[in-house]
């Protein structure tokens, strides 16, 4: 992770699964501070834009070598991916593609975003986490972070939640409803079929029920009505 704000990561990954799974050597987060290769004695990391215009802009000399620092420490290069609202929209498949990587740099920006230099050398895979803008890519790498680690073999407990998920293996649909105790809840009781113990009841209802979810709220995710995404925000990283 490269950031100017390291901290900012600290509470993340201090907890849950993504504590057990750095503390089982299943992943390891390594987090540079761009402001390390600031310039000069102010250790400056943007400036004023040329042609004018609000903001600052991280400076290419700053992101660019701290990247090559960054790769220098391991043999192999990391896949680099830039947190911006200019990128490819993040999902599923976009994550089990990132998974695959040995390991990912994962860039976050601030400011009004970088020196369009940095993209021309480094060459990122730029990704976005929606079409809205955020202070900054840390929270955006969290994210991609988390999605990512999910699918990291061993990280979470139960080797088949992450493929039952919502959105991923062949079917982009929504899961099915949970139900736990009590068995009644202010006059709302669980589905008798859930009490059945008749597993295959269980998973015919379940199919059903997020099949019939995914019609009501989130057609789209289903192929007869596939709609494209909308061009991704304008400006700023
Ligand atoms: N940085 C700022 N906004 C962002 C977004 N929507 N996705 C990824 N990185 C960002």
């Amino acid at each position: 992770m490269l950031t100017l704000f390291p901290e900012m990561f600290s509470g993340y990954l201090g907890q849950g699964h993504l504590k057990r799974a750095i503390d089982a050597g299943l992943v390891q987060i390594e987090l540079a501070n761009l402001r390390d290769f600031g310039l000069g004695r102010h250790r400056q990391v943007d400036d004023r834009p040329y042609g004018g215009g609000p903001g600052m802009v991280l400076m290419a000399p700053v992101v660019v070598e701290c990247v090559e620092a960054v790769q220098s420490l391991a043999q192999r290069p990391a896949h680099v991916v830039l947190l911006t609202p200019r990128g490819q929209r993040l999902d599923q498949k976009v994550v089990e593609g990132l998974a695959g990587r040995e390991r990912l740099l994962l860039l976050c920006g601030r400011y009004e975003g970088f020196d369009e230099r940095v993209r021309k050398i480094l060459q990122p895979e730029e990704i976005s986490i929606g079409d809205f803008v955020l202070n900054g890519g840390e929270v955006a790498a969290m994210v991609v972070i988390d999605a990512v680690i999910r699918l990291v073999p061993g990280v979470l407990g139960d080797e088949d939640s992450s493929r039952q998920d919502s959105f991923s293996g062949q079917e982009r649909r929504l899961e099915h409803d949970q139900y736990t105790r009590p068995r009644e809840y202010r006059g709302l009781s669980v589905p008798e079929v859930l009490l059945s113990g008749d597993h295959e009841a269980i998973a015919r209802w379940r199919h059903e029920e997020g099949l019939a979810r995914t019609k009501r709220e989130r057609s789209d995710l289903l192929g007869q009505n596939q709609t494209e995404p909308p061009p991704a925000a304008p400006y700023f990283d």
